[in-house]
């Protein structure tokens, strides 16, 4: 017999639509503050829209719980998928639903016919999705360790400067 899933069955890994968004702004808001504009990893944002097709919402009974978006950027001359901001209401963290959203994003990624997702954040939770460090430079100060990369199928890591898409 398989192991149980973590996650409620009552919550489902949805497209975030239009109507969603006011409700995965608070949730980014509570989990990182307003300082999050101020990031490095926002200068990969500003002024693009998430890749649609790879940007999910966790979602009980119509209230949203968690949020993952994909932008697209580039490393050298290779469209990529950039990861983030991810974040679980508090309160129902550890039940999985940040597994499934990054597992879901990625399979998204790839099925868009992307070949990785590049992401800043802690490898300690990362590193179980298969993200190792990469060495790209983004446009700003960040902690080399925290950005990690995650290529699909055999494909080689990739190196290089790291713009909008
Ligand atoms: C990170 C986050 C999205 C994970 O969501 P989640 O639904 O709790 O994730 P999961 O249930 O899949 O995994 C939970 C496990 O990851 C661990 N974990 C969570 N964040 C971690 C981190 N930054 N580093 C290491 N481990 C982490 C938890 O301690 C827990 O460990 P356990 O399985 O041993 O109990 C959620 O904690 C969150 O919203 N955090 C605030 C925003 C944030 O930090 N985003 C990520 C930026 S790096």
């Amino acid at each position: 017999m398989s192991a149980p899933s973590l996650q409620p069955l009552s919550v489902i890994i949805d497209l975030e639509t239009p109507f969603d968004r006011a409700a995965v702004d608070a949730i980014v808001d509570a989990a990182f503050g307003p300082g999050r504009f101020a990031k490095t990893a926002e200068r990969l944002r500003e002024g693009a829209e998430p890749l649609a097709d790879c940007t999910f919402v966790a979602r009980e009974a119509g209230k949203v719980v968690g949020t993952v978006r994909l932008w697209p950027v580039v490393i050298g001359e290779t469209r990529i998928a950039f990861l983030g901001p991810i974040a679980v209401q508090g309160g129902r963290r550890r039940e999985g639903l940040g597994a499934q959203l990054v597992e879901r994003a990625c399979a998204a990624a790839e099925a868009a016919g992307l070949p990785g997702v590049l992401l800043v954040g802690d490898t300690p939770y990362f590193g179980r999705f298969g993200f190792v460090k990469a060495d790209v430079r983004l446009p700003g100060p960040v902690d080399p360790r925290r950005v990690l990369l995650k290529m699909f199928g055999d494909r080689p890591l990739l190196s290089g400067d790291v713009r909008r898409g």
